[in-house]
């Protein structure tokens, strides 16, 4: 900080949004009934994404998904996109064949489940987490058809 100079706001005001949706996740991800949570919300928003999920053991795609919201935050955090891209690709078309539109579903799952496993979690914090993972989910969607 330069010298002299008085910042009147407390601590975690000065935050930017990457800077508080990974401390948030630092506050659920370690909690194993947030994964649980995550897929009973997802799954119960509609029949088509339980359809997706009937073959798969769950307790492995808890570790899995684990991962793969960490990716996108680093990605957020300025790290390279290649890991984003390998998403792109195994959900895309003639993979794994996960249509745009379930990814709306997908975020407003993870807000619903933060909500009941982050005890700091409010309003602006769901706007930071949207807006931090936004760009990285769009380019997992425009690569829908690529593959
Ligand atoms: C940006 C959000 C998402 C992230 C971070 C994510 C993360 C992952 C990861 C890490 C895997 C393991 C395979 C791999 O590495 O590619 C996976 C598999 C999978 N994901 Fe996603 N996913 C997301 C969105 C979705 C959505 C919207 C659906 C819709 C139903 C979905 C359905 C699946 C299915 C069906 C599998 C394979 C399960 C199996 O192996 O049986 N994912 N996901």
């Amino acid at each position: 900080m330069v010298r002299g100079f008085h910042n009147p706001l407390p601590r975690h005001y000065q935050m930017n949004d990457v800077d508080l949706v990974f401390q948030s996740y630092g506050r659920s991800c370690n909690q194993p009934a947030f994964y649980q949570t995550f897929y009973d919300i997802f799954m119960g928003k509609s029949a088509d994404i339980r359809a997706k999920f009937v073959n798969t053991e769950m307790s492995a795609q808890h570790g899995l998904l684990r991962g793969g919201i960490m990716w996108l935050i680093m990605h957020a955090r300025g790290m390279s996109d290649s890991k984003i891209r390998a998403l792109g690709k195994s959900h895309s078309r003639g993979q794994l064949d996960i249509h745009p539109s379930h990814y709306a579903l997908w975020l407003d799952a993870l807000m619903e489940t933060l909500y009941k496993h982050d005890p700091e979690f409010n309003l602006q914090l769901e706007l930071a987490w949207r807006r931090t993972l936004e760009p990285s989910i769009d380019k997992i969607i425009s690569m829908y058809d690529q593959h």
